[in-house]
């Protein structure tokens, strides 16, 4: 159906004013689908009669649902696959020698949508069970989208999500089967992590202080000034000898000098020299 040109405007404005995120020209083809149920749901004709009732004001709800909708949150268990190798050959390795005495790990998935990635690490540490006794390792995972946060603390995914990423063994071994048509994260996995309604351009959740974060496939559609925005947020909450992952087409060349390339890990970001938490503090601000 045709969207008007102001309607458009509108839609997007409102999505990067409260997210950042960009409704780029060959994503607009997706208004029209992203909105529809929300267009059932309350009997509204056509896009411009919903973007009317959004511009009249006095409906929060509303804008709350438009938003969520007009929110890419594609993601799957162990997404891409490699990442998740790159992560637990590398920066765990070396951080598991370096925090030897404290024992202790500090996760945080910065957009991490319905939880499969969170899940996806809280597996991975899991099936190392004698490598990492003794260890607490915190995993916490955040998103903008309540909506996304709400499924990933209840942990329960249809028959096509478990499918999409995850191998069987991992399925039988995590997941319990709900009503034979959905399956539930295991107890312990699920109490081994947590997930908090946050937008990135705000505070970092506790602890603040970060061993690895993972921020994959979030920044994509950022302007340049809230990619820059986010890199402050993610370098003020990492540990100085921490690491950073991002998605396979985001990179912190010529948006950020916090961050540098991981000289041994090809992917991988991690604090320039005086930034992160742990460096002198007069560098940490400079
Ligand atoms: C495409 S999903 C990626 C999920 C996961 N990281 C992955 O790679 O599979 C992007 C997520 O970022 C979230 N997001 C977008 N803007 C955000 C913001 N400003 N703060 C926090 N989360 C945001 C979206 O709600 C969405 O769930």
């Amino acid at each position: 159906m045709e969207i008007s040109q102001s309607s458009q405007r509108i839609l997007a404005s409102l999505l990067e004013a409260r997210t950042g995120q960009q409704i780029t020209f060959n994503r607009r083809w997706r208004i029209d689908s992203a909105l529809s149920s929300i267009m059932r749901e309350r009997d509204f004709a056509n896009v411009d009669q919903l973007v009317a009732r959004l511009v009249a004001g006095r409906d929060p709800a509303l804008t709350e649902s438009v938003i969520e909708a007009l929110l890419n949150n594609e993601t799957y268990f162990f997404r891409d696959k490699l990442p998740f190798d790159l992560l637990f050959g590398g920066p765990v390795k070396r951080l598991e020698q370096a925090r030897q005495r404290e024992k202790r790990l500090s996760i945080w998935c910065a957009g991490c949508s319905t939880g499969q990635e969170v899940y996806s690490l809280a597996m991975s540490f899991a099936d190392e069970k004698t490598r990492w006794q003794g260890w607490k390792i915190d995993i916490v995972g955040t998103d903008l989208s309540r909506r996304t946060i709400e499924k990933a603390r209840a942990g329960i995914y249809s028959q096509f999500e478990v499918q999409r990423g995850l191998p069987v063994v991992q399925m039988i071994r995590h997941f319990d089967e709900v009503g034979g048509r959905e399956w539930k994260i295991s107890p312990v996995l699920r109490d081994a992590v947590r997930f908090e309604a946050r937008n990135i351009s705000d505070a970092p959740p506790h602890p603040g202080k970060f061993d690895i974060i993972l921020c994959r496939n979030v920044l994509l559609y950022f302007s340049p000034e809230m990619k820059r925005l986010a890199f402050t947020r993610l370098s003020q909450a990492i540990a100085a000898d921490g690491s950073l992952m991002l998605g396979a087409g985001e990179t912190v060349i010529g948006l950020t000098d916090r961050f540098v390339s991981d000289p041994e890990n090809r992917g991988l970001y991690v604090p320039a020299p005086g930034v992160g938490i742990g460096a002198s503090p007069a560098a940490r601000v400079a």
